[in-house]
Formats: structure tokens, C-alpha cells, sequence
């Protein structure tokens, strides 16, 4: 059982970061494998549209989100942690939600992992961040768990707030033992909206 802790803040030791790791160790306490996977100085490029990724199940642009689409590929849990910049999830984190697009075969795409989600924002706009990362869920058939929404602007100070972080250590426990009951969607895919690109 692996979960790995996605963190889409640019900050390397962050209130995501904190958050993540809490999560993971409660992950692990449940007899988990965890990673923690951070966008902070990556090289990961915009989706550009091409669509290839159709076909094929590739994504064209060879940077780094080759490596972490393996990551995404392997993990059992992906628990999703952002910081809200302007109202939402960081402009580091669509992007990588954006390149996900490629995963859409058989055997390689994210159906049926669960996901787990951490929100930090200084002051205003984690509804939007969370809300925005569970329509994601849906839309790749990853199965929600919980999500802890925390307030905190300097860099770690969400370890202060006791009650969140005993929340977002059981989030980890929740992970696990939610994947552990291998639940599975049947086969076919989410239909999302029709009339306009659909007949
Ligand atoms: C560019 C930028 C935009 C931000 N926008 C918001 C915002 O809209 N609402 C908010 O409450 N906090 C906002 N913040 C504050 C961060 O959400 C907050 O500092 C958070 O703890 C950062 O998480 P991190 O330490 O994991 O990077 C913003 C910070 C930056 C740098």
C-alpha cells in the first residue's frame, strides 16, 4: 500500500509541507509505504492542448512530470495539498491537475485511488481550493476521503493549531484504511457535459 503526498506549494518547507508530512505519518502508523512529492522547483510545463495523449496515453512534453506521473501511477492514496493563492488551489498545482489529462487508458490512469486533500490559505478562499480538487476526484474516479482545511500564513505555522494536525494525522489513517477495502467503480468513465462536443 503506497501513498504518496502531493504538494503543490512552491514553499519547500511550507504549511503544505507540514500538513503532508503529518498525513503521511499517519498513513504509515496504518502500515503504509508514503512519499511526499513536492512541484517546488520542478519543471513541469503547461498542458498544451495537443490532445496526442488521446491516442497514445503519453504525455508529449518530456519534463518532469514523467516522473511524477509513475508516482501517481503507483500510489494507492494521492493525498492533494495546496496552498490558496488568489481564492484557489497555486497556478503550480493546476498545472500538474491539467497534465492528468494524459492518464486515460486502461491500467494507467488514477481510477479508484483514493484521494485525500490539505488546504492552507493566510486568510479567504479554501472552499474554492477544496471544492475545485474534489470535482477534480470525480472527474479521474478517485475516491475522496477527507480533507482538513487550515488557516496559517507563515511558513510551518500550521503546526501550532493542535486539533488540525491530530485531524490531518487521522486523514492519513483515514487513507489507508479507506483503499483497503479495494473498493472499485465499474468499468467505463465519468460523462460529464453534453450538447456541444458530444452528440
Ligand atoms: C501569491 C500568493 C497568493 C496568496 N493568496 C491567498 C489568498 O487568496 N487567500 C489566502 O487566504 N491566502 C493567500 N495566500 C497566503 C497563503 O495561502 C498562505 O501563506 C499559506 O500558508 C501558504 O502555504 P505554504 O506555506 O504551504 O506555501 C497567498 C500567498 C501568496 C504567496
Amino acid at each position: 500500500m503506497k501513498i504518496l503526498g502531493l504538494s503543490f506549494s512552491p514553499r519547500t518547507q511550507g504549511n503544505t509541507v507540514v500538513l503532508l508530512n503529518e498525513a503521511l505519518g499517519g498513513a504509515r502508523e496504518e502500515g503504509a509505504e508514503t512519499e511526499i512529492y513536492t512541484v517546488a522547483g520542478k519543471d513541469i510545463k503547461p498542458c498544451d492542448g495537443c490532445w496526442a495523449c488521446r491516442e497514445t496515453g503519453e504525455c508529449h512534453i518530456k519534463d518532469e512530470m514523467q516522473e511524477l506521473y509513475a508516482k501517481l501511477l503507483e500510489a494507492d492514496g494521492i493525498i492533494f495539498g495546496t496552498p490558496v493563492y488568489f481564492y484557489n488551489m497555486t497556478a503550480q498545482g493546476k498545472t500538474v491537475i491539467d497534465r492528468t489529462i494524459a492518464l486515460n487508458k486502461p491500467g494507467r490512469n488514477l481510477a479508484n485511488k483514493v484521494g485525500g486533500i490539505v488546504a492552507v490559505a493566510g486568510s479567504f478562499g479554501l472552499v474554492d481550493a477544496v471544492k475545485d480538487l474534489y470535482f477534480y476526484m470525480i472527474t479521474r474516479r478517485i475516491l475522496p476521503a477527507s480533507f482538513i482545511a487550515a488557516y496559517g500564513g507563515g511558513k510551518g505555522e500550521v503546526k501550532n493549531l493542535e486539533k488540525c494536525m491530530k485531524a490531518t494525522r487521522e486523514l492519513g489513517q483515514e487513507m489507508v484504511q479507506i483503499a483497503a477495502k479495494k473498493f472499485e467503480y465499474p468499468d467505463g468513465g465519468t460523462h460529464i457535459a453534453y450538447g456541444t462536443h458530444t452528440r
